[in-house]
């Protein structure tokens, strides 16, 4: 019920996503590019992958790196597949994060940026990226705080007003969540300030032994 009304709402928002988010993309993009610590040899999944600006961003640096990018809004991802269209490596899915389709063991790092307060069943999806990850490798998630005033607020406003939202996390939660799924946290940072509201964490976290 909730994919369908976010995909809905992403659909609607695709032409005007970029432009509409542009500081907000642009720097969270690149904090998160710099946290993951990407390599050139890694195959990539990212998951709610949007527009392809985190793709953009990679293949700037890296243009042979393997990336696969799923999202559930077919709008989106047509603009990711556009950006994009001059890498045979890379590929765009229409997919939710609770189930991949991907053989298990097949990504070395998986990432997510700004989607995890949309998932419905945030479990779900942290097995299913567990199960497609290869053994050695990570996962790294960015999302709001609500540790923080500004997302406090958003959380509450937009559990109110926008049906697509799920909720946010505090980080003892996002972890408690990630324990769960059977992960290990390896590096977690938050309050993580974007302009005057928005205050992220972020966590890479690896399967546990
Ligand atoms: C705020 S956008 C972030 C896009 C991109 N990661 C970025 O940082 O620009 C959230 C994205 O998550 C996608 N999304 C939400 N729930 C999802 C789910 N369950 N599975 C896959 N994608 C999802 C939405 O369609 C949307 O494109």
């Amino acid at each position: 019920m909730t994919e369908t009304t976010v995909r809905k709402q992403y659909d609607q928002l695709a032409a005007v996503y970029d432009l509409f988010w542009r500081r907000y993309i642009a720097n969270t993009l690149s904090f998160l590019k710099s946290w993951a610590e990407i390599s050139p040899l890694d195959i990539v999944l990212d998951v709610g992958c949007g527009t392809g600006e985190f793709e953009r961003l990679l293949l700037a640096e890296y243009s042979s790196l393997q990336i696969v990018g799923v999202d559930i809004s077919e709008k989106m991802l047509a603009i990711a597949k556009q950006k994009c269209s001059i890498y045979p490596q890379v590929s765009f899915e229409l997919a939710s994060a609770s189930a991949l389709p991907f053989n298990s063991d097949s990504f070395d790092v998986i990432v997510s940026a700004s989607s995890f307060h949309y998932f419905d069943d945030p479990l779900a999806a942290l097995t299913e990226i567990k199960r497609v990850l290869k053994p050695d490798g990570k996962v790294v998630i960015l999302d709001w705080c609500k540790d923080y005033l500004g997302c406090k607020i958003y959380d509450v406003i937009l559990r109110i007003f926008d049906p697509a939202y799920q909720q946010c996390y505090t980080q003892d939660e996002f972890h408690h969540l990630l324990e769960e799924a059977n992960f290990a946290v390896d590096r977690a940072r938050r309050k993580i300030r974007f302009g005057v509201m928005w205050e992220l964490m972020v966590a890479t976290a690896k399967i546990k032994a």
